[in-house]
């Protein structure tokens, strides 16, 4: 079914077999993400990679985000925060649920919300970046809502009527400075704190360190890439990182929540499997989810059941 969304031509593809067409035979051809003035506003002009135009800087970039910034072992390193951030939320649910026979409701969305950006901003900006982090928070809600909203902007890219009248660009750019002064900010901490502790990139075990690290660590050696790795290249990639794994990560399990909600022995033999394999543990260990293989499942059907995303920030 093809839509005709202002400039914009929009293909749906609602059969398995026409979606191999497009996503396998066809692919290169349309590997590239329209042109989205917003996003383009927003996100370094395609500098980035989820919605920059495919193409050799592109699959560089890609590259160095699967082997450098979500490698096994760079995600394993993250654990602590991971597990952290996720004993922090239990604790709380726990004291609500033990609260002297008061019936509270407890609003998860937003709980969940809350700790997936806060989770992936500690991966990214490292420990000593909680101002950062915190002021960061609001700004990134009024990114995403406008990267998921409807624009008119986006309708008519080329017209210069829309955008001016629409007073969508004056915003979003604002919006875009008001992050990239956070974004800078870490940045430059992050430079100068490498400078006091002498920290030149090469060789340095950069295992423990976070995503701003490994970016920098990156940008001072030559890799034969064909463009450098500048502030701009490192702001992008970040900026992605945060948007791509927070409200996609936080969404997933709303959704996988509600579904077991509804389907109560669904959510009897989930219990019976984590509370088998985690038998007398206080809290669950990342390291061995591999071997929940019915949660696993579960996951999976809701994602197949909803791949999509609510940018509501847990309303
Ligand atoms: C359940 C969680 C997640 C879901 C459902 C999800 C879904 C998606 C989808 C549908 C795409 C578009 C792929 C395409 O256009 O071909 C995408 C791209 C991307 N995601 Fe995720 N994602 C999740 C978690 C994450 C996490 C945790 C990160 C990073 C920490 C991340 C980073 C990215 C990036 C950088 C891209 C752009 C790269 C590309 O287009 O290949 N995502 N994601």
């Amino acid at each position: 079914m093809q839509l005709q969304l202002g400039e914009t031509s929009t293909v749906v593809v609602s059969s398995p077999e026409l979606a191999r067409e497009f996503l396998q035979t066809h692919d290169l051809n349309f590997a590239t993400k329209p042109f989205l003035p917003s996003a383009a506003t927003l996100l370094y002009n395609g500098r980035d990679i989820a919605f920059g135009p495919y193409g050799d800087y592109w699959r560089q970039m890609r590259k160095i985000c699967v082997v450098e910034l979500l490698s096994p072992k760079r995600v394993r390193s993250f654990g602590p925060i991971r597990a952290q951030e996720v004993n922090e939320l239990v604790r709380s649910i726990s004291m609500v649920a033990a609260g002297g026979g008061h019936e509270e409701a407890i609003n998860l969305s937003k709980s969940l919300f809350s700790i997936t950006y806060r989770i992936t901003c500690r991966t990214a900006f490292g420990e000593k970046a909680q101002n950062q982090e915190e002021a960061f928070l609001p700004v990134l809600q009024e990114i995403m809502k406008a990267l998921g909203g409807l624009s008119l902007w986006d309708l008519f890219p080329s017209s210069n009527l829309v955008r001016l009248v629409s007073g969508t660009e004056r915003k979003l750019k604002k919006l875009h400075l008001e992050a990239d002064v956070i974004l800078e900010q870490v940045i430059g901490d992050h430079v100068a704190r490498r400078r006091t502790e002498r920290v030149d990139g090469g060789g340095v075990d950069d295992h423990d360190k976070d995503l701003v690290d490994v970016l920098l660590n990156l940008s001072s050696k030559n890799h034969g890439l064909g463009f450098s790795i500048t502030h701009l290249e490192i702001k992008a990639v970040i900026l992605d990182m945060i948007l791509g794994g927070s409200d996609t990560s936080a969404v997933t399990v709303e959704w996988t929540m509600s579904e077991l909600m509804k389907h109560p022995r669904v959510m009897e033999k989930v219990q019976k499997e984590v509370k088998e394999m985690f038998d007398g543990k206080r809290m669950v260990d990342e390291a061995d989810l591999d071997e929940l293989h019915y949660l696993d499942m579960v996951i999976k059907e809701s994602l197949r059941l909803h791949l999509t995303t609510k940018l509501s920030w847990g309303k």
